[in-house]
């Protein structure tokens, strides 16, 4: 029934790990280390995450789902807008979330809520229906 090319999601035995993919655009530095945050907690769901500048990106084959921010740049930044409409077929077969960063009114200091962007990404696996492995099969605990 399905189309050829069907993920192996419905192979028999134990599920793969799903692999991530978190691809940033950043200028001034404070992307790239939101995104390596919210890789963080996806691999402590057990997940199998790859951050990477959106610049690196070839295809998306192999990834079961994707997650892209980038900063506001005069309009979300062109580098991400292009990255979605290149993969715009590819993204209709698995899901995505993305994030903004944005201008803060502030004087100085780092008001970006690590608390906050930590638990947007331990949300992530079940936003974007991935299944995660069970935590004896990873070991995320000490
Ligand atoms: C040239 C320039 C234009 C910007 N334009 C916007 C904008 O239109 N809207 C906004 O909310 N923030 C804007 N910002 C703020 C950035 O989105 C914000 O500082 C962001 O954290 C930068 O991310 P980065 O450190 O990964 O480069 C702009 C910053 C710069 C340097």
């Amino acid at each position: 029934m399905g189309p050829p090319g069907d993920r192996r999601s419905q192979a028999p035995g134990p599920p793969s790990v799903k692999r991530v993919l978190v691809a940033y655009e950043t200028m001034a530095g404070s992307t790239v280390e939101v995104a390596q945050a919210i890789g963080e907690e996806l691999a402590r769901s057990g997940l199998q995450v790859e951050v990477r500048p959106i610049g690196e990106v070839r295809d998306l084959r192999g990834y079961d789902a994707v997650v892209v921010g980038a900063p506001m740049i005069l309009g979300w930044h062109r580098s991400a807008r292009r990255f979605l409409r290149r993969h715009r077929q590819a993204l209709q077969q698995i899901p995505l979330a993305v994030f903004v960063m944005v201008i803060i009114r502030a004087t100085a200091g780092d008001r970006r809520n690590w608390p906050a962007i930590r638990a947007w990404a331990a949300g992530l696996p079940a936003a974007l229906g991935l299944e995660l492995p069970q935590p004896e099969t990873f070991a995320s605990n000490p």
